[in-house]
Order: C-alpha cells, then structure tokens, then sequence
C-alpha cells in the first residue's frame, strides 16, 4: 500500500522530468497542473496519514523532490519559450538590414538647366557676377542706352516699385529687373576690363502668363570686354556654347536684330530639325529655334559705364532659360516651373 503511493510519486516526477511545452500557452498549463493551487502534487500530501510512520520522512522528501522539479522544469520550459520568441521578434526586426532610403528631394529644371548653362561656361573662363532683382532705371535701362522716351522700354513691360508709394510716372526710378542686361552695368561700373562674366538670375515683366510666357523668369547675361574682341569671337563662343548644350552636331544661324545696348545686334537660332509634328509646332515650320539675343557692346554702353570704347570692344548675349529647359526636358507648360507641385518635380529626381 505504502509502495503504491511512493510509486505514484515516482511516476509524476518521471512525467514532470519528460514533459514538454512549446509555447507559453503550455508552459502556462504545466504550471497550473504541477504548481498551481490545485496542483497534482496537493493531494500526495493528504496520503501522508496512510504512510507508516518510519517511512513519513522519505516520503515527505520524495514529495518535496517532485516540487522541486516541477519548479526546475518549469523554470526551463518558460527559459526556452522566452527565447524562442524573442528569437521569433529578433526575425521580424532584423537590426543588420539596410535602412529604408531616406526621400530625397530633386533638383528644379530651372536649376538644372541654369546649373548646365553656367558650367559651359565657366569651362571657358566666364566668371558668374550678380546684381540686384529690385534694380534701378540706370542700370536696367538708362546705362543701357534705353533712355526714358526710348521706344525699345516698350518692348519690356516694367514692374515698377516705389517704397511707401504707388508706383507712377512721377515716381518711377526703382523697379523689377526686366532683364539680365542690368548686371552688365554694374560689373562695368566696378571694373576694368578684361571682363568676362556670366550673370544668371530672375527677371520679371508685366506679361499675361500663359503657357508661353510668365510674369516671371530666368535669364544668363553673358559678357566679354577686352581689346580686339570681334564679331567672330562671338560666333565663335556661342556656336561652342550650342554644341555643349545641344550636342556637337548642332548648327547655329545669326539673324540681324535689335537691341539698344548693341550694335549690330543678332538673335541666335539652332537648327532643332523637323522630323515630329512637335518639332513643326516648336519651330513654327522653319526647323529653326530662337535661343539667344547677342551683339557687339554700343560703344555709347561703354562710355556710360566708365570705359574707354577707344581701347576695347566686347560682346554681349542674353538668354532665357525657361525655355530652354522646356526644350530639354520637353516641357510643355512654363506655369508648371512656378507650380512646384511635387509630382512634377520629383520627375528631376537623379538628373544632375
Ligand atoms: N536683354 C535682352 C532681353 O532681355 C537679351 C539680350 C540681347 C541681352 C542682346 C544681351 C544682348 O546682352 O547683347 O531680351
């Protein structure tokens, strides 16, 4: 009789020994089967009365032995569940992947284009000059032999600006910089030839915007002065410019213009080509497009910017950068450039 329950002892340690529990949901019922308040253990202990006296305190170490193990098992079942899920947790945040990328930004066309524009020429020695966008009438217009009753300000429609006041006839002297031009003026002001300089910027007019044309926009003023510069240096440096710009095969075509601050005065096409309907719409059927606005620096330019016009000769250019970077990027509305509505910009993503 007393054998049996020794037995029974026995069989639970062996059970408890061989016991297995995977997930916390079994360890959680092993506790409650051998530790727990109404644990299998519990009622071993009422057997006790039945045990022979000389066989209580080996019966009552067996009981406590089989506790024990439970304990010990109990302990190691939980260890290895634990681990096993933060083993699980460990796969689902893996700390050696590769982060995800971070959202980069992109660059304008504007900026794009501006940036290839300025690099030819720096290439080939051109130093970038800036000047003020809210400019004076003398440098934008005046130094430029543009004087006041000028007809040629009325092929630039001028924002004017007067500080506290409404802007007039009266009160007319500060304005939006119709154009580049402006830059030229000042970098002669304040300096002797050799010149050569580049000055991009934003330019503004009081034009209706459309999808040609903007109230505002970009240009790159260009100018050289030094002794004997000619005509063909001028050719010479625009066709190079064309070719970086558009691709070693392009033509270019000088047209006689007019510009007051020039003379003679030119407008630069490039032979674009006319193999789509595109190209016969953007070229109005000629296959050619206007670039640039060019010519040789009016002597009378010279003079009212403080140099000798005796000694040096230089040219000029000037060139709107909208529509440039329209043609390169195949851009067909310029309001978009002013939008900035990102899923149009992060199309420029990656482009240098
Ligand atoms: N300033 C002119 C414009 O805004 C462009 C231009 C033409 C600039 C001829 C020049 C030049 O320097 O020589 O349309």
């Amino acid at each position: 009789m007393a054998h049996e329950v020794f037995d029974r002892v026995e069989a639970l340690i062996k059970d408890i020994e061989q016991a297995t529990a995977t997930t916390p949901e079994a360890v959680e019922a092993f506790r409650i089967r051998y530790l727990g308040t109404k644990n299998v253990l519990k009622p071993l202990m009422g057997e006790m009365r039945n045990i022979p006296n000389e066989q209580k305190r080996d019966f009552g170490q067996l009981v406590n032995r089989a506790k024990e193990v439970a304990q010990a098992k109990f302990d190691a079942l939980q260890a290895a569940t634990a681990a096993q899920a933060g083993a699980d947790a460990g796969a689902k945040f893996d700390l050696s992947a590769p982060a995800e990328p971070l959202p980069l930004g992109s660059r304008h066309p504007i900026a794009l284009t501006m940036r290839r524009i300025i690099s030819i020429f720096e290439r080939i020695g051109f130093t970038v000059a800036e000047g003020p966008e809210v400019e004076d009438d003398w440098h934008n217009f005046s130094a430029m032999n543009t004087p006041e009753d000028h007809p040629a300000r009325d092929m630039q429609d001028t924002f004017y600006v007067a500080a506290g006041m409404p802007a007039g006839p009266d009160n007319a002297d500060m304005l939006l910089r119709t154009h580049t031009s402006s830059v030229q003026a000042r970098t002669m002001e304040n300096q002797q030839p050799p010149i050569r300089i580049i000055a991009p910027g934003r330019v503004y007019r009081n034009e209706t915007i459309s999808a040609r044309s903007h109230a505002q926009f970009h240009q790159v003023e260009g100018l050289y002065i030094a002794e004997k510069v000619s005509f063909a240096d001028m050719k010479a440096t625009l066709l190079h410019f064309a070719r970086e710009m558009y691709g070693d095969k392009t033509k270019i075509r000088l047209r006689p213009s007019y510009f007051p601050f020039t003379e003679p005065s030119a407008e630069m096409d490039i032979w674009w080509g006319l193999e789509s309907e595109h190209d016969h719409r953007i070229t109005k059927g000629t296959g050619w497009l206007e670039i640039l606005g060019c010519g040789m620096v009016d002597p009378q330019v010279l003079i009212n910017c403080g140099i000798d016009p005796e000694k040096y000769t230089g040219y000029a250019f000037g060139m709107g950068i909208e529509r440039q970077a329209m043609l390169l990027y195949n851009i067909t509305d310029i309001r978009l450039m002013f939008e900035n509505d990102v899923r149009f910009l992060k199309q420029f993503a990656g482009v240098l």
